[in-house]
């Protein structure tokens, strides 16, 4: 591809723009197509960010390595370190250097297998293959983030990399996942990455490689789950394969067709690994600016109280969505997801600043900190809440060892929880 070719968006069919890209200049540019604006669905696809309708927006203000260059909408596309590592890989074992290749192009190969509902054409040709093997997966995905030197790529085996690009490369975050599909009937499990049916379910498949010392982060991961699904939280349905991959049901792709989903970076711009972007009243307040019912309010409040009891520091803007419904044109809070313990626990970092503040504070958060954010946007009954979700850490701690997370490690977790 040409360095400053245009890539067309489609969305359910249509195509709602071209986007573009200049290398010399580092300026991304959007200019809607006219047909697509008589729907006048443009007004609430993108709600922040592309406002103007004509002529062509450009943008220049999105460098950093978190959107390289692209309105943080289609960089919400792109994969992060995880899915770069797997990128780079297989562009290694076709002779093609990663660095060499651009951001544009980089979305050409997301094609019409990314997260969410946008596609972007044309999209290189990736070709198809059959049913996989998890535990192969995982096992290649291992050894391609051991790799130390660099023929590794030449020495693999060329079609597993290629399974692997395919469903390895477009989800966002920086552990190792798969989007696999299994069918209903069958229980087949086949790439995911094309698949959207009403005869398969399909999975996001957070792999446990065996990096972590005598536990499961995975596994941790579904027991955290577990207690957040009992206490109110809304999640997709999830299970554990092989007694240790954790697979969450992807809500990008339900009912056999593709949802319009983005995360609070991608909506609004702002940069997830910025503490001055990132606060809770961020996420509140881009939820009063859509128009979202107050039981989102109320929801968003509760996975809140349920990162700060439950010591999830990692709750950053890329790990909070919201979804686009067609019919009713409007905008919801999504499905929770990445909910686990998020630090070390064999290590003793005395305070650790969680990634987003709440009432301006990101360590020694009080409840009367929580107080004054649920006073804020009206939050019944906070209190209840609070306690509801204290009430939880037993039922946690019993799952996690139920499930065979080592005492000593349940107990380390235990001691950061706010019981
Ligand atoms: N059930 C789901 N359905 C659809 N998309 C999902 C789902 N779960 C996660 N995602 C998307 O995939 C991305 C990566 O997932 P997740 O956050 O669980 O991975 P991670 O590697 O642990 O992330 P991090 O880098 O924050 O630790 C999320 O940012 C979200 O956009
Ligand atoms: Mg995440």
């Amino acid at each position: 591809m040409a360095k400053n070719q245009l890539l067309s968006v489609v969305f359910e069919g249509e195509e709602i723009g071209l986007l573009g890209y200049d290398e010399n200049l580092k300026k991304s540019s959007f200019q809607y197509n006219p047909t697509f604006l008589k729907t006048n669905k443009w007004l609430n696809l993108f709600p922040l960010i592309i406002r103007r309708i004509q002529p062509t927006q450009v943008f220049s203000q999105f460098h950093s390595d978190i959107f390289r260059g692209l309105p943080p909408l289609f960089a919400d596309s792109l994969p992060d370190m995880f899915g770069n590592i797997i990128f780079k890989t297989w562009m290694e074992t076709t002779a093609k250097d990663f660095e060499s290749i651009s951001v544009l192009e980089q979305l050409a190969y997301i094609g019409n297998r990314g997260m969410g509902a946008l596609e972007y054409h044309p999209s290189k040709k990736v070709p198809l293959d059959a049913t996989i093997d998890i535990s192969e997966m995982a096992d290649l995905v291992k050894q391609v983030l051991e790799q130390k030197q660099s023929t590794f790529a030449d020495s693999m085996n060329h079609a597993a990399l290629l399974t692997i690009f395919k469903i390895g490369s477009s989800a966002g975050g920086m552990r190792p996942k798969i989007l696999v599909s299994e069918n209903i009937a069958t229980g087949a499990i086949v790439p995911g990455d094309l698949l959207t049916d009403i005869y398969h379910r399909h999975y996001l498949v957070k792999l446990d490689i065996g990096d972590q010392k005598g536990y499961s982060r995975e596994v941790v991961e579904y027991c955290y789950w577990l207690a957040a699904k009992s206490v109110g939280i809304d999640m997709m349905d999830a299970k554990l394969i092989d007694n240790k991959h954790f697979a969450t049901l992807r809500f990008d792709r339900m009912n056999g067709s593709k949802n319009h989903t983005l995360t609070v970076s991608g909506l609004t711009g702002l940069d997830y690994t910025k503490p001055a972007d990132s606060a809770y009243e961020n996420i509140f307040d881009l939820m009063l600016f859509l128009k979202c019912p107050h039981k989102d309010v109320e929801q968003l409040f509760r996975r809140m109280v349920f990162n700060l009891v439950f010591a999830n520091h990692d709750d950053h803007l890329k790990n909070h969505s919201f979804v686009y419904n067609s019919d009713t044109d409007a905008w919801r809070l999504g499905p929770a997801y990445d909910l686990t313990y998020s630090l070390n626990p064999e290590l003793n970092f005395l305070n650790h600043s969680r990634a987003l503040s709440v009432n301006g504070k990101r360590v020694d958060i009080l409840w009367k900190d929580v107080e004054a954010v649920a006073k804020k946007y009206a939050v019944k009954q906070y209190k209840k809440v609070i306690q509801e979700i204290q009430d939880t850490i037993p039922f946690f701690v019993k799952s996690a060892l139920s499930h065979g997370v080592p005492k000593r490690i349940v107990d380390l977790m235990q001691r950061r929880m706010m019981g």
